[in-house]
């Protein structure tokens, strides 16, 4: 029977009834006393967020970019304290959060195509933790499996060979059954793949190439990050910090957006402006393509090129919204020098793949009939010891992805280790958000999805998941092998 309670717990919408909070034990909520306080910031459309300060005066901060330890026999050695800090998130509040290097959102990894990168992280928690490199293509040791955790006083070296092209990834936490709340707390951060062979494109670079994560949360009264009902996140933050300004000069950028959020679709504008998008989770489209409004779901990135010099001409104040919502304000200030970069009309081409020789179909869905709510990937909730797609490495399949529900209830599917071309979206062609290379999509309740993946390389095992991180951590989630 439909149990309304819980489907409302889940973030369904079931006739505008009042939200309940998202299910947690109770030995959780006991542990997180702001659970129970109410939020008090919101993002509001007109810009004033309650709570206490004024928006639009705090400066929107670049995470700073990881210095390599060591840079000899080609490889760049990295390490990466896993802690907790006292941050300042909402200006004159302090938010405890479990971090990467003490950073909300972790300092950033520049790689490059065919340079391997090698990552030490040291849990300095008192919580097992893992880390996964989402979009990456690497061995299954390195992958961040959710059973292969870093025990508090443990580390662990992450291998990543950085065979793909250029494309923004990042990485998070993906411990099982713990990802939601490590994520949420702020265990993510930018990880971005520059290919030496994409730099004759002339797109903006250095300090023009610009990632900005952004993400809702809540918050209670003394700025601790509340971990309750996604529908009640209603603080958005850009690069770990709500409703900031960033001082821009007038000539072009290029910004690699991140949705980082739990649960969550961003509808990004700049009120009605046309903006360029040239990249998607696996790096540049095939051409560049012009957007009013840009649909991106948790763990999606699009990569825009945005010119200032031809905004700043209308000189109102320029904003990005979600929806209505300004969620960061852009102050142009003269170019200091010539602007050489350009938007060339071919991109990247997307690779050929050899013909699909299997087809599978997924479907997602909750079982909602027990006290808990339980996540499914066809018909069963996640065990790591069992396989539920066995792969042939070297092949392309198709797989047709189904949001099972019978109520309207929102996923995202993901797959590690490859990104796919989706061919399909119920029958139709493919939204602008499915364009390029991709490694998640959203799924409304009901909808299809066809997409196509080459399996190559690597052997093992890997996760295909929801990536409403509520949802994989209590069961939707999924384990793929590939084999010889
Ligand atoms: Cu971004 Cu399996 O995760
Ligand atoms: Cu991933
Ligand atoms: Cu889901």
């Amino acid at each position: 029977m439909l149990n309304r309670r819980r489907l409302l717990a889940l973030g369904a919408t079931v006739g505008g009834a009042a939200l309940l909070p998202f299910t947690r034990t109770s030995s959780e909520a006991a542990s997180d006393p702001g659970a129970r306080r109410k939020e008090f910031l919101t993002t509001t459309r007109k810009g004033t967020v309650h709570g206490g300060f004024t928006p639009f005066t705090t400066k929107m901060p670049i995470p700073s970019v990881l210095r390599p330890s060591l840079t000899s026999s080609g490889v760049d050695v990295y390490k990466v304290p896993v802690q907790a800090a006292k941050l300042e998130i909402i200006p004159g509040l302090v938010t405890p959060a479990l971090t990467y290097a003490g950073q909300f959102v972790g300092p950033t990894i520049r790689a490059k195509t065919g340079r391997p990168v090698k990552v030490t992280y040291v849990n300095e928690l008192d919580r097992p933790v893992n880390v996964h490199l989402h979009g990456g293509h690497v061995p299954a040791v390195s992958d961040g499996h959710p059973m292969d955790l870093i025990n508090p006083a443990g580390m662990r070296v992450y291998d990543y060979p950085n065979t793909q092209q250029g494309a923004t990834l990042w990485y998070h936490d993906h411990s099982h059954g713990s990802e939601a709340e490590h994520v949420y707390r702020g265990l993510h951060g930018f990880y971005i793949v520059e290919d030496p062979s994409e730099q004759y494109l002339g797109l903006p670079s250095g300090q023009f190439d610009v990632p900005i994560m952004l993400r809702n949360s809540q918050f209670d009264e003394v700025g601790n990050l509340i971990w309750g009902h996604p529908d009640e996140r209603t603080t958005i933050l850009a690069n770990g910090r709500p409703q900031p300004y960033f001082p821009v000069q007038a000539r072009r950028y290029r910004f690699r957006l991140l949705n980082a959020s739990n649960e969550r679709v961003f509808r990004l504008n700049m009120g009605g402006r046309p903006i360029t998008k040239i990249g998607s989770d696996g790096g540049l489209l095939p051409a560049p393509v012009q957007y009013t409004e840009l649909v991106v779901a948790s763990a999606e990135r699009v990569e825009i090129v945005v010119d200032f010099a031809q905004l700043q001409r209308t000189r109102t104040p320029i904003y990005l919204y979600d929806g209505d919502t300004p969620i960061l304000r852009f102050d142009v200030t003269p170019a200091t020098s010539r602007d050489t970069s350009r938007v060339p009309s071919v991109l990247r081409p997307l690779p050929v793949l050899p013909a699909p020789v299997v087809e599978r179909k997924v479907a997602m869905s909750f079982d909602i009939s027990g006290e808990i709510p339980v996540g499914l990937m066809d018909g069963k909730p996640f065990d790591p010891n069992r396989v539920d797609m066995t792969i042939k490495r070297g092949t392309t399949e198709i797989w047709e992805i189904h949001n099972a529900e019978a109520f309207p209830l929102d996923h995202t599917f993901h797959m590690h280790l490859v990104q796919f071309q989706v061919l399909s979206r119920n029958g139709g062609a493919p939204l602008p958000q499915d364009l390029g290379l991709k490694d998640t999509i959203h799924l409304a309740q009901d909808e299809r999805v066809r997409v196509k993946a080459h399996f190559t390389t690597h052997l093992g095992r890997y996760m295909y998941h929801c990536h409403y991180l509520e949802h994989s951590s209590i069961g939707m989630m999924a384990q793929m092998e590939v084999v010889r």
